[in-house]
């Protein structure tokens, strides 16, 4: 290989071996985290950065400018280094310092917003913030992940190819831009029709549509339901809790070995949800990113306290799905009569 970049993709996929998986079916997980930056967002990045190239709205040598304050800002930053670009990333006081870190080991300048827009929260802040810079950068790109249809379109393009490899009968993964969970169900479908798409969101957010309210999940979920989640990819949708997820994660560690993020165990809940509560046989799920950028959060049970996050067992995790809650979703429809997600 001549570029870490060559490294990006072709990320493993490990059959889940756990008593809550019931007997007769199959649990498929694909590790996003053995991209270089142990994200999904490797991916994404790299799509975004190769069309701006290709379609010169970004010059070789040129700036890339990105409100973020998570892990698309770590992929850009490590593409920067790699390309030859200089990478702004406009951050808020809620970005944790390793991220800040990862994106100065790369060379990317970071950008801080203090003061919060008019409805308390940073992001519009941040995207002003990007306006700004933008202005002051003549000939600067924005990938803008969240309305860039080339966010989905690679992800349909290029990532959906190693989603062909395998037998399943339902593709679950979850939103935020929506980009990769679009992009991978429409790149599937066209090839396979019958797959199934579950969409899985946290509770509280307005990715899927519906109204926000605060939740504690990182990565996942939006206070807006942004131009890349296209619900006519998806069958059927999930909103799961906090407490679900995070309890999913803790027990995939310690159980499986598998340290995995927090939209991952909400993944992998949503995913026993469909194997419980239809006839499907086998699901392939996309757990986006590592257990590592949570250390301090999840995995801490001080923090759980502080945050009065409830963890649940095997058997407590047994008994919801037992119960059928995926048909109990909040849209009150059930799965199996749910042709296609509409709101
Ligand atoms: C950990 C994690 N999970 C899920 C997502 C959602 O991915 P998308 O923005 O493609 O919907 C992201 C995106 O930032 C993420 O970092």
């Amino acid at each position: 290989m001549k570029s870490i970049l060559e490294t990006i993709g072709s990320c493993p996929i490990v059959e889940l071996s756990h008593s809550l998986v019931p007997s007769g079916k199959k649990l498929y997980l694909k590790l996003e985290q053995f991209n270089p930056n142990h994200s999904i967002k490797d991916r994404t990045a790299l799509g975004l950065v190769l069309a701006a190239l290709k379609s010169g709205h970004l010059a070789p040598g040129g700036t890339v400018i990105e409100s973020t304050s998570g892990n698309l800002g770590k992929s850009l930053a490590m593409i920067g280094a790699a390309m030859g670009l200089k990478v702004i990333v406009v951050v808020d006081p809620k970005v944790s310092s390793t991220a800040v870190n990862w994106y100065k080991a790369y060379g990317a300048q970071v950008d801080m917003v203090n003061t919060p827009d008019g409805q308390g929260g940073y992001q519009r802040a941040r995207i002003e913030r990007v306006q700004q810079l933008l202005h002051e950068h003549p000939g600067a790109y924005w990938p803008n992940q969240y309305d860039n249809p080339q966010n989905p379109a690679y992800h349909d393009e290029v990532t959906a190819k190693e989603f062909a490899r395998l037998d399943y009968d339902v593709l679950v993964g979850c939103v935020s831009t929506g980009g990769h969970l679009s992009g991978i169900a429409r790149g599937i479908k066209r090839d396979r029709p019958q797959v199934k798409v579950l969409a899985c969101d946290v509770l509280g957010s307005a990715a899927l549509g519906g109204a926000f309210s605060p939740y504690l999940l990182n990565g996942v979920g939006l206070a807006w339901r942004s131009a890349n989640t296209h619900l006519d990819c998806f069958d059927y949708h999930s909103l799961i809790d906090d407490h679900h997820a995070i309890s999913m994660c803790r027990i995939l560690a310690r159980e499986s070995g598998l340290l995995l993020g927090g939209s991952a165990g909400l993944v992998a809940y949503g995913a026993l949800q469909c194997l419980y509560g239809s006839s499907a046989k086998s699901v392939l799920a996309i757990m986006p990113d590592s257990g590592t950028n949570y250390l301090d959060t999840l995995y801490d049970d001080r923090w759980l306290e502080q945050k009065n996050i409830h963890l649940y067992g095997v058997e407590a995790l047994r008994q919801d799905l037992q119960a059928n809650e995926f048909k109990r979703s909040r849209s009150g429809r059930d799965l199996e009569s749910v042709p296609s997600l509409s709101y």
